[in-house]
């Protein structure tokens, strides 16, 4: 995610946004810019890089004055460029930017009829060019912003000024943005971190609000121009808590932002009314003659690919093959020249995943990139790219990762079924308007959070764990226990149900926490039965569900109840409740939960 600052006040903006920019380079960027208002006219300075190679560009003291905008960008439309970083200047009106216009497509095809000239690949674009054509009409500034935010789709938090005024205005709408309120002096940023130096005084901008920063004050309204009144709040937070946004840890942060990271993945791709879905600039092969699909990845991204292939398979049974990289090519797969690879990433940069790539290249096959970071090694080099859009993940676990990979799979599956002609249109409504539920749904189950720390209290004490689940929920148990093996240095490990006869079920006494996904799905009466055998070797049972009736509920220990949905989305829902089980355990055991011994964020070597 991109990060934004803003001042306005009496002293020198230019020094204050480059340190506000510094202090948000931990959450990782590629791209940063700078503009400073100075008696009617904006500056701006934008740099492909670090914050110090703008601060190089802006170091000839040419950047003077008392009120200004900044802002590192985390690429999601068009590549980590100069060109593409922000602000966006059209006309006077300056605009720095984070999260995504859905429909700015649109918006740029109309505004180029009007003689509008854009100049990046950005969505951003069209924000700064849409207000200059209400200002063209004869608004003024603040209902030229309020008629053009009106018009946008999708999410934003932003931040704008205008050369012929010496106001700044700050807006939002389902993408964080708040106000540091100083003396004779404010702030905007993203994130508390860049500016918990300057002040601990802040308003909580809510969704819809417009800030107005004028004459010494801050006037708050609402897109109808009314006024809204919103506290100010004295925070206590250290920087180290502020960069986490309060959380704990960078892993919590991300496990809670997992609501807005799915639905920032669905903007702009889903159109339900339509019954379809679009991936921009996205080029597949001829799919009539795709025979085979491969998903091959590491680790947790591995665990998404599994539930790519019971996706597939079961909506739109077309074969697909699932490996885990670092044996992908050694094995000699039998890849045909009209079979599809895809490979799943969150930094893009695996190497393992990289060479798998490399290896279909060689062997004439197309690749497609599942990737959280623009720019990326498989992000650039793959055939095809469809991104996450989850935001940068700093916690070394992978979770906000984990279920956009998830939900670009579904919907790559849906894209696929309708050009097939498996799918009909009303199908793939549904199917959106399923997946469309399924932030509100995380939401619910991280409300429940104190339910799971507290199971986490009670069996934090245990060394060894068994996950087991069936069917699509299989590949989430792996990826439940893997979250606990990897902060906790539990040993954990995972079966589908069925397997547990096989061997397992040796391990089981009433020291072994066994903890089974069990939706009431075609998979349940057998599991049901695996539940019944532990129990009577007197472990220790753990049971999510989505049914609240579930018929062994009174005879286990520990009974979570998940919302409903589709069988093809339930392991988003059932992996949630469990990395929070594994990171409540590991914070309770106290080990460094956002940089566990011996593991890496990105793996760069074979
Ligand atoms: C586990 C985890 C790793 C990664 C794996 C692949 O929490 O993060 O297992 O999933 O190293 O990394 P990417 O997705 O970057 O290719």
């Amino acid at each position: 995610m991109c990060g934004i600052v803003g001042y306005k006040g009496k002293k020198d903006a230019c020094g204050i946004l480059i340190e506000a920019l510094k202090r948000l380079e931990y959450r990782g960027y590629d791209s940063a810019g700078i503009a400073v208002w100075h008696e009617g006219k904006v500056e701006v300075a934008r740099k492909k890089g670090k914050v110090d190679e703008l601060r190089k560009v802006i170091a000839d003291g040419s950047f003077t004055g008392k009120m200004g905008l900044a802002h590192t960008r985390w690429a999601t439309h068009g590549t980590p460029s100069e060109h593409n970083a922000h602000p966006h200047k059209a006309g006077d009106v300056v605009v720095v930017h984070n999260g995504i216009i859905e429909n700015y497509i649109e918006l740029k095809e109309r505004l180029r009829k009007e003689g509008h000239k854009f100049l990046s690949d950005t969505d951003t674009e069209v924000i700064p060019h849409l207000i200059a054509s209400y200002l063209k009409k004869g608004m003024d500034f603040v209902d030229a912003v309020r008629s053009a935010l009106k018009e946008l789709k999708g999410s934003y938090a932003l931040g704008i000024i205008r050369e012929t005024d010496k106001m700044l205005i700050a807006a939002r709408k389902e993408s964080p943005l708040i106000i540091g309120v100083g003396a004779g002096e404010y702030f905007i940023a993203s994130d508390a971190p860049a500016i918990i130096n300057r002040t601990k005084r802040f308003i909580f901008l809510e969704d819809d609000d417009i800030a107005i920063f004028a004459d010494g004050t801050v006037r708050l309204i609402d897109l109808e121009g009314k006024t809204v009144k919103r506290e100010i709040h004295q925070v206590q937070w250290s920087d180290a808590m502020a960069e986490k946004g309060g959380f704990k840890h960078f892993m919590l942060k991300e496990i809670f932002e997992q609501p807005r990271a799915i639905s920032d993945t669905l903007i702009g791709r889903v159109k339900e009314e339509r019954g379809e879905v679009a991936f921009e600039e996205l080029k597949l092969p001829d799919l009539a003659k795709v025979k085979k699909i491969w998903m091959v990845a590491c680790g947790t991204s591995y665990h998404a690919c599994m539930i790519g292939k019971y996706l597939f398979e079961s909506v739109l049974h077309i074969p697909v093959e699932t490996d885990i990289a670092s044996e992908f090519r050694y094995r000699e797969p039998i890849l045909k020249k009209d079979d599809m690879l895809v490979l799943v990433s969150q930094s893009g940069e695996t190497a393992d995943t990289i060479a798998a790539m490399k290896e279909g290249k060689k062997r004439g096959v197309y690749t497609l990139s599942i990737c959280n970071v623009l720019g990326s090694t498989l992000a650039r080099d793959a055939d095809g790219v469809i991104f996450t859009h989850a935001g940068p993940e700093i916690g070394v676990a992978s979770t906000k990762a984990f279920t956009t990979q998830i939900s670009v799979l579904f919907l790559l599956m849906l894209h696929i079924g309708e050009r097939l002609g498996k799918l009909n249109k009303q199908d793939i409504s549904r199917y959106i308007n399923e997946i469309k539920q399924i932030p509100h749904k995380v939401q619910s189950i991280l409300d429940m959070s104190g339910q799971i720390e507290e199971m986490a209290r009670r069996y934090m004490v245990h060394r060894d764990f068994l996950y087991l689940g069936r069917g699509i929920n299989y590949p989430a148990v792996l990826e439940g226990a893997l979250k606990l093996k990897e902060i906790s240095y539990i040993h954990a490990e995972a079966y589908a149900a069925g397997e547990m006869k096989h061997g397992p079920i040796a391990l089981i006494d009433e020291n072994m926490p066994v903890v089974f996904v069990s939706p009431h799905d075609h998979t349940y009466k057998k599991t049901c039965s695996n539940v019944e055998e532990v129990i009577s070797r007197r472990g220790r049972v753990l049971i999510f569900t989505d049914d609240p009736l579930h018929e062994m509920a009174d005879r286990v220990e520990t009974f979570f109840v998940l919302p409903q949905t589709i069988y093809a989305l339930q392991p988003i829902l059932s992996v949630v409740p469990l990395q929070l089980l594994a990171y409540y355990i590991a914070n309770f055991l106290g080990t460094d939960v956002d940089q566990p011994r011996n593991l890496a964020k990105s793996v760069t070597v074979e």
